[in-house]
């Protein structure tokens, strides 16, 4: 009888901590236990830039996030040059070794981001006038670093943002001292540090035709010499109708005939007001004279849901092609976890109130993230 009595009182508690529980977890995994990426297994990876609280475990919630939802990680600043080596010689890699470590620990597809990129380089490097000078610190940068995680990062965006508008090349500080030829430079050197791991060109507007066009006679040329290049990453950092879907199908399509995979390896959904049509991600640009203007950030406290329900639409029209093209796409990650943290509540203004990504500011998930959900995997459907 008391045993009886016993087997009764721990159903009741465990039907009670069941609903306690699951009730917390928002509905993560409740309609259907599928996680992203449980969801997308087989077809792409499913990763999410993390930033460095995240990487510290200050912010545990956005943890357990990456840990339930995600098998691939890219660092959102922690690799980038000027934290990595921020004065000549001087590597600080406290953050980057526990970056790599989570990755390792859980088993995911771990990406390292940027070797070489024109913004967030240390201010020693952007005054260099001397080839020899800034070749010597390009080799040893990339050999120090890639040779420490060779063989756990899994891959490098090994050049980022190379590329004007035109489908010219950009005049950084490392082509006005190196000419052309510095990227295919730069190639050899990762391959020759890590020979295992996928060597990415990373960059935004690939819907322009002209930009798209100049980076992909670069993959063509590489692929045909032999120089070593396993996949583009398209930045998408995009809005709610820009750029159409027949534009990004076009994307997948010409960087798939180009002879590599595309990865999608930024993407978040701005829903905010974009009077100068801008689009791309140029990091430095500020339009600083809009702070605080309540146009340019109509929704401070809430959402409404009649935006919320375009985002999940967009959102869902975008994996849907995604999963169409899967045989051509080799990973998608969004550009953070949740919105409070999203670069774009600060991105090209500062102080708005973004709504980017799959998780809200409490860390629950969106209708966005259901609506991803509900895309039918099946490539043929
Ligand atoms: C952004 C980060 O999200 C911000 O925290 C940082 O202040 C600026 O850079 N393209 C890239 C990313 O390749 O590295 C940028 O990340 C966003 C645009």
């Amino acid at each position: 009888m008391k045993r009886i009595k016993k087997i009764i009182y721990i159903s009741l508690v465990s039907v009670l901590i069941c609903t306690i529980g699951c009730a917390n977890m928002g509905s993560v995994s409740k309609n259907n236990n599928s996680t992203l990426s449980s969801h997308f297994k087989g077809l792409f990876h499913l990763g999410a830039a993390i930033n460095e609280e995240t990487i510290l475990g200050k912010d545990s919630k956005s943890v357990s996030i990456v840990k339930s939802e995600f098998n691939s990680i890219t660092p959102e600043n922690s690799l980038k040059w000027m934290y990595i080596q921020p004065k000549a010689n001087q590597f600080e890699f406290k953050a980057a070794d526990r970056y790599v470590q989570l990755g390792l620990e859980n088993d995911m597809y771990i990406v390292g981001h940027a070797l070489v990129w024109h913004n967030q380089l240390a201010d020693f490097m952007q005054t260099i006038n001397d080839a020899d000078e800034i070749q010597g610190y390009i080799a040893n940068h990339i050999n120090t670093v890639v040779s420490r995680y060779k063989g756990k990062i899994d891959a490098w965006d090994v050049v980022n943002e190379a590329f004007d508008e035109d489908g010219s090349l950009r005049k950084s500080v490392f082509y006005n001292n190196l000419g052309e030829d510095y990227i295919e430079d730069v190639f050899k050197l990762a391959k020759k540090a890590d020979p295992q791991a996928d060597l990415i060109y990373n960059d935004y507007n690939f819907y322009k035709p002209k930009k798209r066009a100049g980076i992909l006679k670069m993959v063509k040329k590489f692929k045909s010499k032999g120089v070593k290049i396993d996949g583009v990453g398209v930045q998408a950092h995009w809005d709610l109708k820009s750029p159409s879907i027949d534009q990004i199908e076009q994307i997948i399509l010409d960087v798939h005939a180009a002879g590599v995979p595309v990865s999608f390896t930024e993407l978040d959904i701005s829903v905010l007001p974009n009077p100068w049509e801008m689009v791309g991600a140029e990091v430095t640009q500020n339009f600083s004279q809009f702070e605080g203007d309540p146009k340019m950030s109509p929704y401070p406290n809430k959402l409404p849901s009649k935006v919320q329900k375009q985002l999940a639409k967009r959102y869902h029209d975008i994996f849907k092609l995604f999963v169409k093209h899967s045989d051509k796409i080799n990973r998608v990650t969004f550009w953070g976890v949740m919105d409070k943290h999203s670069w774009l509540n600060d991105w090209p203004i500062n102080g708005r109130t973004n709504y980017p990504l799959l998780f809200d500011r409490n860390y629950n998930p969106k209708p966005a993230y259901k609506s991803v959900l509900e895309v039918n995997t099946n490539p043929k459907n």
